[in-house]
């Protein structure tokens, strides 16, 4: 049993959890914009307001989107489940307070400066220069309090969501400083095909070696606690953490397939790609079997419902994920809806329903009082899961119908019509998910800061 005050030890991990429920609402609202643009794209102020342009406001989306809602909820969790594992509180708990402020300055500042026009247009790594360094600071502080906190520790075996959390903060930090070139200030890239190589290696980086690091990780710690079971293998385990560390920095030239990159790197990556089915289905079997006739307890938490939510979108997106890195796929596919569709279903639904999972599972246990409210809990859930099922299913279409028109030499002027309703689906759908983020923050506030529904 963990011996200090819940909610001083806890207070780095309810900062996070609260900066993710914000940050979730803005990014989601920049996502309603967008989606409404392309409904109505002669609309005024789509057009005449610099700062609410398309190409400003989509990465204000995605960067908001990956580090302020997912990003932020993820490590609200390790900032729980890693002092939990090792038994032993935070090291310094100012040192984690300053990280969530340099997190949030980070995100608020380039989301400002991107929509003053200010890119380095590099996707996922449009934030300007001195946003890159509070974000290499953020990252450089949470692995110091982590690993300090891991070395005090009182518990001698390293439970592997510790490892991962481990690996998640020392890829992401390099990946970032990497992969945004902080050694060129003016521009954040370098020159040529090897920018694109550069780029791609930090593009997927960024969500499968930080987001996907730290989801899995806090799967391995929900699950088995509310299953009431330890987990199904530690050794199966550890085989999918080195599998994933083995495979993921290398394939990000799956996204160049169609471009001058080298042969021999596309065929690293296509390789790669399809090499990943190893660690995620060794992370999935293993906590298959974990929860194997327990799925109704899962169920009736709703932390747990979450996180086995993320779960099936995290099979369905790896594999789907191998499918579409296959240069024969790819040229239907690639640069149409249909990623844009994968991108949603990975980021949002495996580890952005992992992270509200963790938020979930968590808040209750620290505030040591259940939440202000279940039923708005799975309203939300509701609200989320069939608002971006619809979202794939017609990103997916209208991928399809994008990919065999250009592969048929379809005229644009044609296509795009084709395209509205989809567009449409799409802006529905969206409301579903803007109201659902809506419906989480106000609970997690009142939860956090209300006492329980009367
Ligand atoms: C086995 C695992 C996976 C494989 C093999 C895979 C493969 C791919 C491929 C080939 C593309 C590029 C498609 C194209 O441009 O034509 C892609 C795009 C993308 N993937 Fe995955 N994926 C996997 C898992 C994930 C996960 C777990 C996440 C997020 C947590 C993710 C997030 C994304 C995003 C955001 C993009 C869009 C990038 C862009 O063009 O802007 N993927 N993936
Ligand atoms: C209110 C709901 C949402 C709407 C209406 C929405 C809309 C959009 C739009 C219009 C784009 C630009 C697509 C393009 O360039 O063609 C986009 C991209 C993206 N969104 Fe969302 N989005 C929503 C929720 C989310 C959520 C919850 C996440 C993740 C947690 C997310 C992550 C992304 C990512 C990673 C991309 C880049 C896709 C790519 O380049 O492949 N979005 N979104």
């Amino acid at each position: 049993m963990v011996r200090f005050r819940q909610d001083e030890a806890y207070e780095t991990a309810i900062g996070f959890f609260l900066s993710s429920a914000c940050w979730f609402v803005v990014a989601a609202f920049a996502g309603l914009f967008l989606a409404s643009s392309m409904v109505a794209p002669d609309f005024g102020l789509y057009k005449n307001v610099s700062w609410l342009v398309f190409s400003r406001l989509r990465p204000v989306h995605t960067n908001t989107m990956i580090f302020g809602f997912v990003g932020s909820g993820l490590l609200g969790a390790m900032y729980y489940f890693v002092p939990h594992l090792v038994r032993t509180p935070l090291h310094s708990r100012a040192a984690g307070r300053l990280t969530n402020w340099l997190w949030n300055i980070a995100i608020a500042a380039g989301d400002i400066t991107l929509m003053a026009g200010m890119s380095q247009s590099r996707e996922y790594a449009e934030w300007i220069w001195p946003v890159d360094i509070l974000v290499l600071l953020a990252f450089a502080l949470a692995f110091y309090n982590i690993v300090k906190t891991v070395s005090r520790r009182k518990e001698t075996l390293l439970y592997v969501s510790v490892w991962y959390a481990f690996a998640a903060m020392i890829f992401t930090w390099f990946i970032y400083f990497l992969g945004n070139a902080v050694w060129h200030p003016r521009t954040g890239a370098i020159t040529g095909m090897a920018d694109g190589v550069l780029a791609w290696f930090y593009g997927h980086g960024i969500v499968g070696l930080f987001l996907t690091p730290l989801a899995v990780g806090l799967s391995y710690y929900v699950i088995p606690v509310i299953s009431r079971a330890p987990l199904f293998s530690h050794a199966l385990s550890l085989v999918g953490f080195w599998s994933i560390l083995m495979f993921y920095p290398h394939i990000g030239t799956h996204h160049l397939l169609q471009t001058p990159a080298p042969t021999w790197l596309k065929i690293v990556a296509v390789t790669g790609s399809v090499g990943m089915l190893i660690p995620v289905t060794t992370v999935l079997v293993n906590l298959w079997l974990t929860m194997k006739g327990r799925i109704a307890r899962i169920h009736a938490d709703i932390g747990g419902k979450f996180v086995f939510a993320g779960l099936v979108w995290y099979l369905f997106v790896c594999f789907q994920g191998v499918f579409q890195s296959l240069p024969s796929v790819q040229r239907v596919t690639h640069m149409t809806n249909w990623v844009v569709a994968h991108s949603h279903i990975a980021v949002f639904g495996f580890s952005g329903f992992i992270a509200l999972g963790g938020a979930y599972f968590v808040i209750p246990r620290i505030r040591q009082h259940p939440l202000y409210s279940t039923k708005l809990a799975d309203i939300q859930y509701w609200l989320l899961l069939i608002g971006l099922t619809g979202f794939f299913l017609v990103l997916t279409f209208a991928g399809l119908i994008q990919g065999t028109g250009w592969l048929y030499g379809e005229t644009v002027y044609k296509l795009l019509p084709e395209l509205h309703l989809y567009f449409v689906a799409r802006l529905a759908f969206g409301v579903m998910i803007f109201a659902g983020s809506l419906v989480g923050l106000y609970n997690i506030v009142r939860s956090l800061y209300g006492g329980e529904k009367p």
